[in-house]
């Protein structure tokens, strides 16, 4: 038997050999499509090479790319378990060509490969072509030798391929397999071309227009290939069945799930089995694309799967969470081909095990809520839209999950009264919000967030993707269009723009469109609106263009950088002082991070030091980050740290990083495990290294520590390192010495400062500083009085004690000048203090100085002057206060 993965290898081995590159699958979110929800076709990775906008180092290329169609335009979620072909995850098979071989090449390779490679027998296969494709239709008769009658003319859109309003398309042609009289159906375009015998295995389509917004379809430059074949359903054919459920993968997922639940892969749980594998597909890849399970957006379609899949799982009687534990058997079927599966084991393990224990809270209840409202309505009347809403809103039933289960009993439900209850619960949740005094402003965003959404974050996983531009805000009003140099506000579909929130900064970047660039400067959010704070720098953009969105690189970089060291210097403030150590606020911003935290003395240098360390020991320890969705409580139930004080939605993102033995994670292995938002590094060692710049009061019982990580941290030590380089050349000392050598520098500059006060003080009383001594008896009082050159006025106090010890009795004025400074000072002994006040003979001479008041006790007092040149006057002045 040619199992699904031999055949896989097959085809890729066949255009290898054909000189093409075996290019890997593009994550199923794509990157480079404005609008598409998930890849829903090999073509979409290269889409840029069909219009020549991008070129690489090949001309041709061939992948098997992942497929999802659930959710937008192509959803198929409603049929799969149902019939035999759809599927919500599917593989497809290519080659392409990029202005390299055309339709001859296309056509010949195809047949090749099918009917030699595969053994596929000719007589049961029917080709199309377009209706005016003779060149087709020829190459198709000399390259298979096909009659007339098995080259069938399709004038329908069928056979012109396009994929989506705008982009490279062409007429193509398509490949079918008859399945046999045993299967009811007709050839393609005949009436009966739906049924299930003649089945379409392969497209090829020739790539030679390309169509724009405004309605026009150009022809391309060059001619191209782009072909799709559903491997699910050659895998069928060669394996003699047409049912791509009973093909050997499928039918190993649905073992799987049959033995997991002990009943019969074909009894009556067959839907649910097939259900079941066929969801467990999508939403395990999905999950290793980086999506997970949340309210809006591809989340939601996730979720949804998951959901639907959950409530079969249930129907099969499954008492614990089941698809988590079939998993492993996904591995063993596609981890050699798409080895992200097998990485990302792990996360779809514990997202899936996580959703199911959560939903099974409320699905019994909300099924039983379900068959109450059916028995309660006549025979064949639909679900009113209300009860179907409250089995959404309050059981978390996906509506299509209510029309899933209403299926198995023939019954519908009333969509238009689900729509109208749903926006009634809006119009409730707005009339509540603008009750709360927000701002006019704030009121233009949740307009804009109402009529189209939430912005679906796409940064965790990429920092350049595709965007649609669905609203322009400039001077606080929606506008249509922006013209260069204006400012704007842009808001897209999807971004990879990190919006400011949780302590990090906004993304800076660009968003160009055919006919603009945008200079964007910051990113914040309102309302789950992601607000682009932009700049026109060239020509026009238009609200419906598509964008590139590209986020600047290195700066988000040391963001995440800064980011994910503020997560390990919380934990090791934890280690290094205690428990009550609590996240109050942080900044993680390019250039440096700022993290406060509940703490009440300043840090001592070894606390520091030991902090510093340990973050740099879990850089080195250079683990991966990881991020999970939980709920708060299980989050926390794994020792999560929560900001005090936060809101936290029913899903919460839990960033863990370092492996150490704490008793905290799933696997009590866990250094940090913090409920976060942000954008992370992938491993820890890529913050390079850290650097705190010390610790400061924030407030009141709250500590502040900044710090520096990777090139700013270098670059700070370096600086530092320059400066001990160039104090130690200074000092002539090795910069080992430099310490040793500045205490004793210091020393000896205290013993030098002690000395020339003595020496000035042993001048001052030798009268060899004096200029003008004045010396006498005055009313009784014996009074001398000097003027002291180069003594400061924090050396007379101790000069004046000295001269009133010397003189036994009597009054001193001593008049000092250093350095353009004058300052007075008096002392009278004690024996006069009754009678004569130093204050009164210190005022009385600075008033000759143009100095102003003065100062003390009687028998000590200071002041200060500003001219010596009136020394003799003060002198005198003084005298008079004695003669007094
Ligand atoms: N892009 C073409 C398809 O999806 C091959 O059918």
């Amino acid at each position: 038997m040619r199992t699904l993965n031999d055949i896989r290898s097959t085809f890729l081995g066949y255009f290898e050999k054909q000189g093409h590159a075996v290019v890997d699958s593009s994550p199923l979110v794509p990157r480079n499509d404005p609008t598409l929800m998930f890849a829903n076709s090999g073509m979409v990775q290269f889409k840029n090479l069909f219009t020549g906008v991008e070129t690489r180092d090949y001309q041709r290329a061939t992948t098997a790319q992942k497929c999802v169609r659930a959710g937008g335009k192509h959803n198929d979620l409603d049929n799969v378990g149902y019939t035999a072909r759809h599927h919500t995850f599917f593989e497809m098979l290519g080659n392409f060509s990029f202005g390299d071989y055309f339709k001859a090449d296309a056509i010949a390779f195809a047949w090749e490969l099918i009917t030699k490679d595969f053994g596929i027998p000719k007589d049961k296969l029917y080709v199309t072509v377009y209706h005016t494709d003779d060149e087709a239709a020829e190459i198709w008769k000399k390259v298979a030798g096909l009659s007339d009658d098995r080259i069938i003319r399709i004038g329908t859109s069928d056979n012109f391929w396009m994929m989506g309003p705008t982009g490279p398309c062409g007429p193509c042609t398509e490949i079918f397999y008859d399945h046999g009289e045993a299967f009811w159906g007709g050839p393609p375009g005949s009436p009966e071309e739906d049924g299930d015998r003649f089945i379409e295995i392969w497209n090829i389509v020739f790539m030679q227009n390309e169509q724009f917004e405004d309605g026009s379809m150009t022809p391309l430059d060059m001619q191209s290939i782009d072909t799709g074949m559903g491997i699910e359903r050659v895998a069928a054919l060669m394996q003699g069945t047409n049912d791509n459920y009973a093909t050997d993968l499928m039918r190993n997922l649905i073992e799987a799930s049959a033995h997991a639940t002990s009943t019969d892969p074909d009894g009556p749980g067959k839907t649910h089995h097939r259900v079941i594998a066929d969801h467990l597909r999508s939403t395990s890849f999905l999950i290793a694309d980086g999506v997970m399970p949340s309210k809006d957006g591809r989340g939601y379609v996730l979720r949804r799967i998951m959901r639907r899949a959950m409530r079969h799982a249930h129907l099969l009687g499954a008492q614990d969470p089941l698809m988590h534990r079939l998993v492993p058997a996904l591995v063993q079927q596609m981890g050699a081909a798409y080895p992200e599966l097998g990485q990302a084991q792990a996360l779809i393990e514990e997202t899936l095990r996580a959703e199911e224990t959560r939903f099974r809270t409320t699905l019994d209840r909300g099924l039983k809520l379900l068959d109450d409202a059916l028995d309660d309505l006549p025979a064949d009347a639909a679900l009113p839209g209300e009860t179907a809403f409250k089995l959404y809103d309050t059981f978390g039933f996906p509506l299509d999950l209510t029309q899933d289960a209403l299926r198995e009993k023939g019954r519908d439900v009333d969509t238009d009264g689900f729509d109208q209850a749903m926006a009634a619960q809006k119009a409730t949740a707005r009339a509540a919000w603008s009750g709360t005094g927000e701002t006019a402003d704030a009121q233009l965003w949740f307009d804009i967030a109402d009529a189209h959404g939430a912005t679906d974050f796409l940064g965790y996983d990429t920092e350049q993707a595709e965007g649609q531009i669905l609203a322009l805000v400039k001077d606080g009003a929606s506008v249509q269009e922006a013209t260069a140099g204006d400012e704007v506000m842009v808001v897209l579909n999807q971004t990879p723009f990190y919006a400011e929130s949780g302590g990090q900064v906004g993304d800076s970047g660009s968003i160009k469109t055919d006919t603009g660039v945008l200079d964007v400067t910051d990113c914040k959010k309102q309302a789950d609106v992601f607000i682009h704070i932009a700049k026109l720098r060239d020509g026009t953009i238009s609200v419906g263009q598509g964008a590139e969105l590209s986020v600047d690189h290195q700066r988000r970089s040391t963001i995440r950088a800064n980011h994910s060291a503020t997560h390990l210097l919380h934990e090791a403030l934890r280690n290094a002082l205690g428990e009550h150590v609590a996240q109050r606020g942080s900044l993680n911003a390019p250039d440096r991070l700022r993290f406060d935290f509940s703490h009440n003395a300043a840090l001592t240098a070894a606390e520091l030091r030991k902090v510093e360390r340990q973050v740099n020991d879990f850089i080195r320890q250079n683990t991966t980050v990881e991020t999970r969705i939980m709920t708060p409580d299980d989050a926390r139930a794994i020792g999560a740290q929560a900001l005090f004080g936060e809101k936290y939605g029913d899903e919460v993102r839990v960033v863990s990083m370092g492996r150490a033995d704490t008793g905290k994670g799933a696997d009590g292995q866990t250094y940090s495990l913090e409920l976060c938002g942000g954008t992370h590094v992938r491993q820890t060692g890529d913050i390079g290294m850290f650097v705190t710049l010390g610790d400061s009061a924030s407030s009141a019982g709250v500590r502040r520590i900044e710090a520096l990580t990777g090139d700013a941290a270098l670059a700070y030590l370096s600086e530092q390192d320059a400066r001990l380089t160039q104090v130690a050349g200074q000092l002539k000392a090795q910069p080992a010495d430099v310490a040793d050598r500045v205490k004793a520098l210091m020393d000896e500059r205290k013993t030098l400062q002690n000395e020339v006060a003595q020496l000035r003080k042993d001048l001052a009383m030798s009268g060899g500083a004096a200029a003008s001594p004045a010396v006498g008896d005055v009313n009784g009082t014996s009074f001398q009085a000097q003027v002291l050159q180069g003594v400061t006025g924090k050396d007379l106090p101790s000069i004046i004690d000295e001269m009133k010890a010397q003189m036994g009795s009597g009054a001193v004025l001593l008049i000092a000048e250093s350095g353009g400074k004058v300052a007075v000072a008096a002392g009278v002994t004690a024996d006069k203090t009754a009678t004569l006040s130093a204050v009164d003979l210190v005022k009385a001479a600075v008033a000759e100085m143009g100095g102003k008041g003065g100062g003390g006790r009687p028998d000590m007092a200071q002041g200060g002057a500003k001219d010596v040149a009136g020394a003799d006057a003060a002198i005198a002045a003084a005298r008079k206060v004695l003669e007094a």
